[in-house]
């Protein structure tokens, strides 16, 4: 085990919620509420689901057929109808749902009836083009109303949504589209990042070339300037929106009916399409958001992802609409066109709930604490992390210079596949820095060896889940086998990928993967799939990529290149190679380094032995190497 390891698993320093807090929680008493919850799972997840709406309730809570749940059996609901008409008829007609902002300052407001109409005319519009229960639309745009709004119009008519963050490129972005056969695809004509205009359009249409199920391209035209007509293929979203009905009954849909596909990456091959469903999905995100962030009817909410990723998913659309909250939605960099951007709108809009991740802290700490000084941030009262492990400095930087002292901090563990929060805080009882905190009712966690044994605190193990939860994944789109494997690998457990240790207080502390999966600046990203990236670069022989500690994106990516025969290393080589990653999946699967060596570290059954060179990279012993080739 790494020393910093060591001397995080010894981290027993509390910090205790202020009083005023405690005091108006939801939850005041997590120790008995979670005795309760676990005794009676299903009595518990029945009790919260009877805050929501349902055209139809269920018959069953709980069907689980190993490693197949289903919940809310038999049930009928609509997320959409839960996400805005419910509150439009409860008296939020004209309370704000989201506030947008982009990195010029340019905001708009968006009420909870207006946000009705406007998913009903893009449902409609959908509709018109043929969209249907069942099908799948891909979506790839901006953080912004309008991207949130499509994938509340899919959900409206059934059709699944299948977000592709717009950082992604083109090979990316084609490999979605494929997998998901999306008949539509929505799209914008740009996004912008650091004043620069990123064109969304032009990818999109390099991605689809050649894929003949893709019958249309709805683009939301920025200013009006993108569409000029060529093709049949493209319809104008203003266009679409305008000719249709601001009136759209919603589907009716069953608890287990698909809602999304959201791609994520494993150890081996192409990314999973982790498919989540419409009951459980929503309960789980609604009352994670309520509970977690402890989100009050006056609270002014702010997650800082990007839709395009399952925290955008579940905590910037499902769980804080579900709420009938208001929430800030950002597009563009967290320190453009200056560090203070991000705290001038917590100043601004009185924020009192701010989610965010440790790679986000670290790079304000670089910056220095003079840039969140400068504004008034007294609104702030529950801070979160996720994403990724958030080292102690970053917890007491976070809290000191972000929250005053004065505010709670959660650190919320939770993955793709589970859909919401599994182990994080809740702000009634201490934190401990560096630990994400104790299971979230229901939750069954534990931390195993490799044969399942469960093991004593304090030692690192795997982290796994005993029990089905409302919002898991249900299987990956297509592809049953890669499903059943979370639950067959340590039989029995949902295997998380991750490595874990609990203390005596039932504090657990999340250390990372596992597995060959990397985790940069929050994003996870397949060891694989950066591999394929790179061998496709005419001069790639082979590639073996690994992760290595890195003081804010927590990771960076190194890559050993074999290059072939006929060409030379050179500095140019090496930025065409990262160019070409570039092109190919995104700026953040870029390798930080390659290194051009003459052989890899390979099993004799031909695996790549990336554990090998990440102990030489780092300086570590190597471990067993009995299967090394040579
Ligand atoms: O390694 C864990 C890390 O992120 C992984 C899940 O990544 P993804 O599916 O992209 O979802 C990220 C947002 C939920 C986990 O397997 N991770 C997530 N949250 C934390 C974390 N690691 C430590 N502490 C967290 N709070």
């Amino acid at each position: 085990m790494a020393e910093r390891d060591e001397v995080l698993l010894k981290v027993q320093e509390k910090y205790y919620p202020p009083a005023h807090i405690v005091e108006r929680a939801w939850v005041k008493d997590y120790e008995s509420l979670y005795a309760q919850s676990v005794q009676d799972r299903e009595g518990f997840w029945a009790k919260v689901a009877e805050e929501l709406h349902w055209f139809r309730k269920w018959d069953k809570v709980l069907d689980w057929q190993f490693p197949y749940a289903q919940w809310f059996v038999g049930a009928k609901t609509n997320i959409s109808y839960n996400c805005l008409d419910r509150h439009v008829l409860q008296g939020r007609r004209n309370k704000v749902a989201y506030i947008w902002v982009d990195e010029d300052n340019n905001e708009r407001k968006i009420t909870y009836g207006e946000l009705l109409e406007l998913v009903s005319r893009i449902a409609n519009g959908l509709k018109s083009l043929g969209v249907k229960k069942g099908d799948r639309v891909s979506i790839y745009m901006p953080n912004s109303i309008e991207a949130v709004a499509c994938m509340l119009a899919c959900a409206r008519i059934g059709a699944i949504h299948s977000v592709v963050f717009a950082g992604f490129s083109e090979g990316a972005l084609r490999l979605r589209i494929e997998d998901a056969k999306a008949k539509v695809v929505i799209t914008a004509s740009y996004t912008k990042r650091r004043g620069k205009k990123i064109d969304l359009l032009a990818t999109v249409n390099r991605a689809i070339d050649g894929l003949s199920f893709v019958e249309k391209v709805i683009v939301w035209d920025r200013d009006g300037d993108a569409l000029n007509g060529e093709s049949s293929l493209f319809v104008s979203f203003d266009s679409l929106v305008k000719g249709a009905s601001p009136h759209c009954e919603p589907e009716v849909m069953d608890a287990e009916d698909p809602l999304f596909i959201l791609y994520t990456s494993g150890t081996t091959g192409k990314p999973k399409g982790v498919l989540h469903t419409t009951g459980g999905y929503m309960v789980g995100t609604y009352y994670t958001t309520k509970v977690v962030f402890d989100l009050h009817e006056d609270d002014v909410y702010w997650c800082t992802a990007d839709i395009g990723w399952i925290t955008g998913h579940s905590y910037i659309v499902y769980g804080p609409l579900a709420n009938g909250a208001t929430s800030i939605i950002v597009e563009g960099a967290p320190d453009y066109p200056d560090p203070g951007r991000w705290w001038s709108y917590v100043e601004k809009y009185r924020v009192n709930i701010f989610y965010t991740a440790p790679t986000a802290i670290r790079m304000f700490m670089r910056y220095g604490e003079q840039w969140p000084a400068q504004y008034d941030l007294s609104s702030l009262r529950v801070l979160g992390s996720v994403g990724e492990p958030i080292n102690p400095e970053a917890w007491h930087w976070y809290y000191k210079h972000i929250g005053r002292e004065r505010c709670v901090i959660v650190d919320t563990w939770w993955q793709t596949e589970t859909g919401a929060h599994m182990i994080t805080t809740v702000p009634s009882y201490p934190a401990k820095p560096g630990k994400a905190g104790k299971p979230f009712f229901t939750i069954e966690a534990a931390v195993v060896d490799s044969s399942g044994k469960e093991l004593p605190p304090n030692t690192v193990g795997n982290l796994v889940i005993k029990s089905p939860w409302p919002s898991m994944l249900r299987t990956c789109w297509g592809e049953p086998e890669r499903y059943e494997k979370y639950w067959n690998t340590i039989p029995g457990y949902y295997l998380t990928g991750d490595l874990a240790s609990y203390d005596e207080e039932g504090y657990i502390m999340i250390l990372g993967r596992a597995d060959d999966v990397l985790n940069v600046a929050g994003h996870r990203i397949g060891t694989m799939e950066v591999e394929s990236a790179l061998v496709d670069h005419p001069a790639v022989a082979e590639a073996a990529v690994i992760g290595k500690p890195h003081e804010i994106k927590g990771e960076s990516i190194k890559a050993f290149v074999i290059l072939k025969k006929g060409y030379e290393p050179s500095e140019k080589l090496v930025e065409e190679i990262k160019q070409h990653v570039r092109n190919v999946l995104g700026a953040i699967a870029v390798p930080d380094e390659i290194e051009f060596v003459e052989k890899l570290p390979k099993t004799r059954s031909g695996k790549i032995m990336r554990r090998v060179l990440k102990a030489q990279e780092l300086g570590l012993p190597v471990g067993d190497i009995s299967t090394l080739e040579d």
